[in-house]
Protein backbone atom coordinates (compact mmCIF):
# COMPACT_ATOMS: atom_id res chain seq x y z
CA UNK A 1 0.00 0.00 0.00
CA UNK A 2 1.41 3.18 -1.14
CA UNK A 3 -0.11 6.96 0.26
CA UNK A 4 -2.08 7.61 -3.19
CA UNK A 5 -3.75 4.37 -2.50
CA UNK A 6 -5.82 6.18 0.44
CA UNK A 7 -7.71 8.40 -2.47
CA UNK A 8 -8.90 5.51 -4.14
CA UNK A 9 -12.57 4.57 -3.55
CA UNK A 10 -14.50 2.31 -4.79
CA UNK A 11 -17.87 3.11 -7.42
CA UNK A 12 -20.26 1.29 -5.38
CA UNK A 13 -19.85 3.04 -2.17
CA UNK A 14 -23.00 4.54 0.02
CA UNK A 15 -22.42 8.17 0.69
CA UNK A 16 -22.00 7.15 4.60
CA UNK A 17 -19.23 4.28 3.43
CA UNK A 18 -17.60 6.52 1.04
CA UNK A 19 -17.13 9.66 4.54
CA UNK A 20 -16.25 6.72 6.70
CA UNK A 21 -13.67 5.87 4.59
CA UNK A 22 -12.09 9.44 4.47
CA UNK A 23 -12.47 9.35 8.29
CA UNK A 24 -10.27 6.36 9.13
CA UNK A 25 -7.91 7.41 6.12
CA UNK A 26 -7.73 10.95 7.70
CA UNK A 27 -7.09 9.25 11.22
CA UNK A 28 -4.57 6.68 10.14
CA UNK A 29 -2.68 9.69 8.14
CA UNK A 30 -2.91 12.06 11.54
CA UNK A 31 -1.44 9.58 13.45
CA UNK A 32 2.14 10.74 14.29
CA UNK A 33 1.63 13.75 11.85
CA UNK A 34 0.27 17.21 13.62
CA UNK A 35 1.24 19.41 10.67
CA UNK A 36 -2.31 21.46 9.66
CA UNK A 37 -1.09 22.17 5.74
CA UNK A 38 -0.39 18.41 5.67
CA UNK A 39 -3.31 17.30 7.11
CA UNK A 40 -5.74 19.67 5.53
CA UNK A 41 -3.86 18.90 2.06
CA UNK A 42 -4.35 15.10 2.17
CA UNK A 43 -8.05 15.27 3.45
CA UNK A 44 -8.73 17.73 0.22
CA UNK A 45 -7.62 15.05 -1.74
CA UNK A 46 -9.69 12.49 0.37
CA UNK A 47 -12.64 14.63 0.14
CA UNK A 48 -12.06 15.40 -3.72
CA UNK A 49 -11.64 11.45 -4.40
CA UNK A 50 -14.54 10.08 -2.26
CA UNK A 51 -17.66 12.46 -3.57
CA UNK A 52 -16.07 11.86 -7.11
CA UNK A 53 -16.31 8.21 -6.53
CA UNK A 54 -20.22 8.69 -6.05
CA UNK A 55 -23.25 9.20 -7.91
CA UNK A 56 -24.69 12.99 -8.59
CA UNK A 57 -25.14 15.20 -6.90
CA UNK A 58 -22.10 14.18 -5.45
CA UNK A 59 -19.82 13.71 -8.08
CA UNK A 60 -20.26 17.33 -9.68
CA UNK A 61 -18.47 18.65 -6.88
CA UNK A 62 -16.29 21.49 -8.01
CA UNK A 63 -14.23 22.56 -4.69
CA UNK A 64 -13.08 20.52 -1.90
CA UNK A 65 -10.79 22.56 0.65
CA UNK A 66 -9.97 24.86 3.83
CA UNK A 67 -9.65 28.54 4.90
CA UNK A 68 -7.76 28.90 7.76
CA UNK A 69 -7.87 32.17 10.08
CA UNK A 70 -5.65 34.54 8.58
CA UNK A 71 -2.19 34.91 10.98
CA UNK A 72 -1.86 38.24 9.59
CA UNK A 73 -5.58 39.86 9.61
CA UNK A 74 -8.06 39.38 13.03
CA UNK A 75 -11.18 38.06 12.02
CA UNK A 76 -10.49 36.79 8.48
CA UNK A 77 -9.75 33.98 6.82
CA UNK A 78 -7.59 33.22 4.07
CA UNK A 79 -7.33 30.35 1.33
CA UNK A 80 -5.42 26.70 2.60
CA UNK A 81 -5.03 23.54 0.42
CA UNK A 82 -8.02 22.40 -1.70
CA UNK A 83 -9.08 20.75 -4.76
CA UNK A 84 -10.40 22.72 -7.86
CA UNK A 85 -9.73 26.04 -9.40
CA UNK A 86 -7.97 28.88 -8.00
CA UNK A 87 -10.11 30.07 -5.48
CA UNK A 88 -10.95 33.91 -3.59
CA UNK A 89 -7.62 34.18 -1.53
CA UNK A 90 -9.46 35.89 1.91
CA UNK A 91 -12.99 36.02 3.49
CA UNK A 92 -13.76 38.40 6.45
CA UNK A 93 -15.60 37.04 9.32
CA UNK A 94 -19.47 37.68 8.41
CA UNK A 95 -18.74 37.62 4.47
CA UNK A 96 -20.13 34.91 2.38
CA UNK A 97 -20.69 31.48 3.54
CA UNK A 98 -17.34 30.57 4.88
CA UNK A 99 -17.26 33.93 6.60
CA UNK A 100 -21.11 33.54 8.15
CA UNK A 101 -19.55 29.66 9.20
CA UNK A 102 -16.18 31.39 10.79
CA UNK A 103 -18.31 34.42 12.80
CA UNK A 104 -21.38 31.77 14.01
CA UNK A 105 -19.43 28.56 14.20
CA UNK A 106 -22.07 26.82 12.44
CA UNK A 107 -22.53 24.76 9.67
CA UNK A 108 -24.05 26.71 6.67
CA UNK A 109 -25.93 23.93 4.20
CA UNK A 110 -26.62 26.31 1.01
CA UNK A 111 -28.87 24.47 -1.26
CA UNK A 112 -28.88 27.75 -3.94
CA UNK A 113 -25.92 29.79 -3.28
CA UNK A 114 -28.22 32.63 -5.87
CA UNK A 115 -30.56 32.70 -2.95
CA UNK A 116 -28.03 33.26 -0.01
CA UNK A 117 -27.23 36.63 0.54
CA UNK A 118 -23.38 38.08 0.49
CA UNK A 119 -22.55 34.36 -1.06
CA UNK A 120 -19.05 35.23 -2.90
CA UNK A 121 -18.72 33.78 -6.22
CA UNK A 122 -15.21 32.49 -6.70
CA UNK A 123 -16.30 30.38 -9.73
CA UNK A 124 -19.77 31.32 -11.28
CA UNK A 125 -20.23 27.06 -11.84
CA UNK A 126 -20.89 26.74 -8.41
CA UNK A 127 -24.40 25.71 -7.36
CA UNK A 128 -25.11 24.65 -3.59
CA UNK A 129 -22.24 24.41 -0.92
CA UNK A 130 -21.95 23.57 2.14
CA UNK A 131 -19.17 25.24 4.83
CA UNK A 132 -18.43 23.33 8.83
CA UNK A 133 -16.55 25.14 11.03
CA UNK A 134 -13.40 23.91 12.79
CA UNK A 135 -13.30 24.37 16.05
CA UNK A 136 -10.52 24.23 18.53
CA UNK A 137 -11.48 24.72 22.42
CA UNK A 138 -13.88 27.24 21.65
CA UNK A 139 -12.52 29.19 19.09
CA UNK A 140 -12.70 28.83 15.09
CA UNK A 141 -9.41 27.94 13.49
CA UNK A 142 -10.70 27.22 10.00
CA UNK A 143 -13.42 25.79 7.69
CA UNK A 144 -14.30 22.91 5.61
CA UNK A 145 -15.51 23.88 2.30
CA UNK A 146 -17.09 22.42 -0.77
CA UNK A 147 -19.23 23.32 -3.63
CA UNK A 148 -21.13 22.05 -6.43
CA UNK A 149 -21.93 22.45 -9.57
CA UNK A 150 -25.67 21.24 -9.20
CA UNK A 151 -28.14 22.66 -6.60
CA UNK A 152 -28.40 20.70 -3.48
CA UNK A 153 -25.52 18.89 -3.77
CA UNK A 154 -25.20 18.56 -0.24
CA UNK A 155 -27.53 16.88 2.81
CA UNK A 156 -28.22 16.51 6.35
CA UNK A 157 -25.86 13.32 5.58
CA UNK A 158 -22.73 15.64 4.34
CA UNK A 159 -23.28 17.85 6.96
CA UNK A 160 -23.10 14.99 9.63
CA UNK A 161 -19.72 13.54 8.15
CA UNK A 162 -18.31 16.37 7.39
CA UNK A 163 -18.94 17.71 11.35
CA UNK A 164 -17.46 14.34 12.38
CA UNK A 165 -14.03 15.28 10.04
CA UNK A 166 -13.78 19.02 11.53
CA UNK A 167 -14.18 17.45 14.83
CA UNK A 168 -11.11 15.07 13.79
CA UNK A 169 -8.86 17.68 12.40
CA UNK A 170 -9.49 20.19 15.45
CA UNK A 171 -8.10 17.68 17.83
CA UNK A 172 -5.15 16.14 15.47
CA UNK A 173 -3.74 19.77 13.83
CA UNK A 174 -1.04 21.94 15.27
CA UNK A 175 -3.49 25.12 14.20
N1 LIG B 1 -18.45 30.81 -1.81
C1 LIG B 1 -17.64 31.03 -0.65
C2 LIG B 1 -16.26 31.51 -1.01
C3 LIG B 1 -15.27 30.44 -1.12
S1 LIG B 1 -15.40 29.53 -2.54
O1 LIG B 1 -16.70 28.84 -2.58
C4 LIG B 1 -14.18 28.41 -2.72
C5 LIG B 1 -18.33 32.02 0.29
O2 LIG B 1 -19.36 32.59 -0.04
O3 LIG B 1 -17.80 32.22 1.37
Amino acid sequence: MVHADSSNFASNLSKSEAYNQVLAQAASLFEGQPNWVCNTANTASLLWHALHALPSPSKQTNWAGFYVLDPKVPNQLILGPFHGKVACQTCAFGRGVCGTAAKTATTQLVPDVEAYPGHIACDSESRSEIVVPIVKSGKVVGVIDLDCAVENGFDAEDQQHLEALAELLAHACDW
